[in-house]
């Protein structure tokens, strides 16, 4: 398959969750090919260091405090985006938290805060932007930060489980629909390990009610494949350019989803992936 965004460069790039980590270096990567970007997030210190550091690599970048879990927040970046640059080509719905729980110990407001970051996030992301997208006439390409959990169920992260499969669903969907339509849209779904980012301290964004311990840093920065975000987002530029829908970083993953796909031909229930 071939991707349909052709040259990227002077073309624009909107990620959410883009003052760190993964969304960051996926910022850079795309500067670097002439795109320009906007970043969003909800940490303004982050944002405004991300996009100084941006500029000053000559990239054209513009940042907007946006909170994914709120349509309207996401509607104001939205605007803003084609104020700034006149129209989208690239979404990253990015933006990502995680919350260690049991399933019967999660409280509510657990649950709403993971599935509004990691599952809103991205449904208002298409739903805001897709149909401007799509009556840009120009194509547009989605990129969706799922997760291995969205392919695999780890133990102890429920939320972030079904937020992930929601993610993985959403993005097939979308491809889906998109050809069905005949509408230039293609879909791709980011499924990495561990990468070394914060996402280990997630809880430095939680809401005030939502308790429990802090989900760590340990195994993400000690696991032996961990990588760094710069492989992700040149993985993610070659999915855009080759048109790829899955983009996944850890192959042994891949051999354990080929094993639950295996478990439902017998009954067997699904192997369970050593907890993160
Ligand atoms: N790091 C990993 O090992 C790993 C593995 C699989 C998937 N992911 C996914 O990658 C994505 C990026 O995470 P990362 O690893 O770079 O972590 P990170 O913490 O470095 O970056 C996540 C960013 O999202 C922002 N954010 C949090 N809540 C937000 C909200 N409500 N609205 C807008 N922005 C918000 C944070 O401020 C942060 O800048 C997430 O979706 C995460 O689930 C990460």
């Amino acid at each position: 398959m071939a991707g349909i965004l052709g040259n990227l460069s002077g073309k624009t790039a909107v990620i959410t969750g883009g003052a760190s980590g993964i969304g960051l270096a996926m910022a850079e990567r795309f500067g670097a090919e002439g795109m320009n970007v906007v970043i969003a997030d909800v940490e303004d210190t982050a944002l405004t260091a991300a996009n100084d550091s941006l500029l000053a690599k000559g990239v054209e970048s513009r940042a907007m405090r946006c909170d994914v879990s709120d349509l309207g927040s996401i509607e104001a970046l939205a605007d803003f985006a084609y104020e700034e640059f006149g129209n989208v080509h690239v979404l990253c719905n990015n933006a990502g938290v995680v919350h260690r729980d049991l399933v019967w110990e999660a409280s509510i407001e657990s649950w709403n805060w993971v599935l509004g970051v990691d599952l809103w996030g991205p449904i208002y992301g298409v739903k805001t932007f897709v149909p401007r997208m799509i009556a840009s006439g120009e194509p547009g390409h989605v990129v969706n930060t799922a997760s291995t959990a969205g392919i695999l169920t780890f133990p102890g992260i429920c939320s972030y489980d079904v937020a992930k499969q929601g993610v993985v669903a959403l993005s097939e969907v979308l491809l889906a629909d998109a050809r069905n339509a005949g509408v230039p849209i293609l879909a791709s779904v980011l499924c990495p390990g561990v990468v070394r980012t914060k996402i280990g301290t997630s809880e430095r964004n939680r809401p005030g009610n939502v308790q429990g311990a802090a989900f760590g840093t340990k195994g993400l920065t000690t696991a032996t494949e961990a990588i760094d975000p710069e492989e992700v987002a040149e993985r993610v530029l070659d999915a855009i350019r080759e048109g790829h829908f899955w983009i996944m970083t850890h192959p042994r993953y891949v051999g354990l989803a080929q094993d639950r796909a295996k478990a439902m031909e017998t009954g067997a229930p699904p192997p369970v992936p050593s907890p993160i």
